[in-house]
């Protein structure tokens, strides 16, 4: 079958690209030509207008919460896949905080198995320790085997250096990384970031510095070990600031933030709506503006949604009760595009690159080209498009997000991968 997108924009910063005003034909989800068409090429085509929208490498999310096995009333892994087309993605990477969790070659064998034939790409990362405990290190080599591409226990640190050096040493054979939760436990256990919010609100705090001890163990780890470290959801001004220290000196360390880290602050708590509770929480200002200058500067890597559905039930919870945690595949795009590229602190090129590069970089992944005889796998975006966020549309099955109704510029438009176009709210076989 022959697909044409017409008078496209197609950008890729790995391989220099910028082009403007370009048709593509695609062949059985192939990439066949691009530009100067010809009468040929266009019979018995399906032509889709794209005037004015740009292509970009698929973007990849390489930290999503699947909630199958285990709690499949909040997110399976096929509707965790639709919303991740919807909101921009033909690639995400899962995190094993599954039940069981992700520690035997047969999980990571289920999820793939629920993902195959999607538009999107399941990765999976496994656990570092047995059903993430922290005690024993989990089986890498038969998760490699398996196709794992990084390990973590997410949801609560790798609990001692002890195991972290072992997992490390381990991890390294497999020239795979840790992806580490950052947060020392006996600080642990607070609802929302400690200052005058916390306070104020009488929550139980969580200090930043719970965040730093442990990006601090790590980075020291990591340097001694020789193992690779990629930071996850880094949310203080302290953490990046070392993250940077450890990069000049050449060290093994990457790093990722999420849109809620910088777009929102503690001061959203005082709504006391569960939606802004996460972990880890909700900073300041002052954190904001270093992560900010962190994105700039390159110290972070990557940007990641974290999605993690939640039930309403649950969510409706007393907020120190409540858990953590908000959906972000379908609101990454336009927050991105609305707070970094429309704001003037990233580039277009720099935001393609934490958000379809780099993240397939730190998990080993190839990365989509855009020549003749590749697979398509773009993602579509609408650079100007102003729209609202609208939670009942989600393709999520939870709706736990603090961005309803919010008004953001920029959207995805449709994704391509696999054969499959995801456009206009269907699957579209190419
Ligand atoms: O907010 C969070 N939600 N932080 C985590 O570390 C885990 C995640 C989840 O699985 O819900
Ligand atoms: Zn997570």
């Amino acid at each position: 079958m022959k697909t044409i997108l017409k008078n496209v924009t197609l950008i890729n910063p790995n391989q220099n690209l910028n082009r403007k005003g370009i048709d593509i034909l695609l062949t059985d989800g192939i990439i066949s030509k691009i530009g100067n068409l010809t009468k040929e090429d266009k019979n018995d085509s399906h032509e889709y207008d794209f005037s004015g929208k740009v292509i970009t490498p698929g973007f990849f999310d390489m930290h999503v919460h699947l909630r199958e096995p285990g709690r499949e009333d909040e997110e399976t892994v096929l509707t965790g896949c639709n919303a991740a087309a919807n909101g921009g993605f033909t690639g995400i990477a899962c995190m094993p905080n599954t039940e069981p969790a992700v520690d035997t070659a047969e999980v990571v064998e289920f999820i793939k198995k629920q993902a195959a034939n999607h538009l999107v790409d399941v990765e999976v990362i496994g656990a570092a320790t047995l059903g993430r405990k922290g005690e024993v290190i989990s089986p890498m080599a038969e998760l490699k085997e398996a196709g794992v591409k990084g390990f973590s226990d997410d949801g609560s640190a790798v609990k001692t250096a002890g195991i972290l050096k072992r997992a490390l040493e381990y991890s390294n054979m497999f020239d795979l990384p840790i992806i580490e939760h950052c947060e020392d436990e006996s600080l642990a256990g607070g609802a929302m970031n400690e200052g005058l919010n916390s306070t104020m609100l009488g929550l139980p705090p969580i200090p930043s510095i719970a965040e730093d001890l442990i990006v601090m163990r790590d980075i020291i780890v990591s340097e001694y070990t020789g193992g690779r470290i990629h930071i996850a959801h880094i949310s203080t001004k302290k953490s990046v600031e070392m993250v940077r220290e450890a990069k000049k000196k050449g060290l093994r360390i990457t790093a990722e933030v999420t849109p809620h880290h910088f777009t929102l602050t503690d001061d959203a708590v005082r709504t006391y709506d569960t939606n802004t509770k996460m972990n880890p929480p909700l900073r300041t200002q002052n954190d904001v503006n270093e992560i900010l200058l962190g994105l700039q500067d390159g110290t972070i890597d990557c940007i990641a949604s974290d999605h993690a559905p939640h039930s309403l039930e649950e969510k409706e919870a007393e907020f120190e009760y409540a858990p953590n945690g908000i959906i972000g595949l379908e609101t990454q795009i336009g927050l991105s595009l609305t707070e970094l590229f429309h704001k003037k602190i990233l580039s277009l090129e720099k935001l393609i690159e934490k958000m379809a590069i780099n993240p397939r970089k730190i998990l080993n992944i190839p990365i989509p080209k855009f020549e003749v005889g590749e697979k398509a796998n773009f993602t579509i975006l609408d650079l100007d498009e102003i729209w609202t966020v609208d939670l009942s549309r989600s393709k999520s099955k939870s709706k736990n997000s603090p961005f309803d109704k919010r008004l953001l510029t920029g959207k995805p438009v449709a994704t391509v991968n696999n054969k499959l176009m995801f456009y206009k709210d269907k699957f579209i076989k190419l």
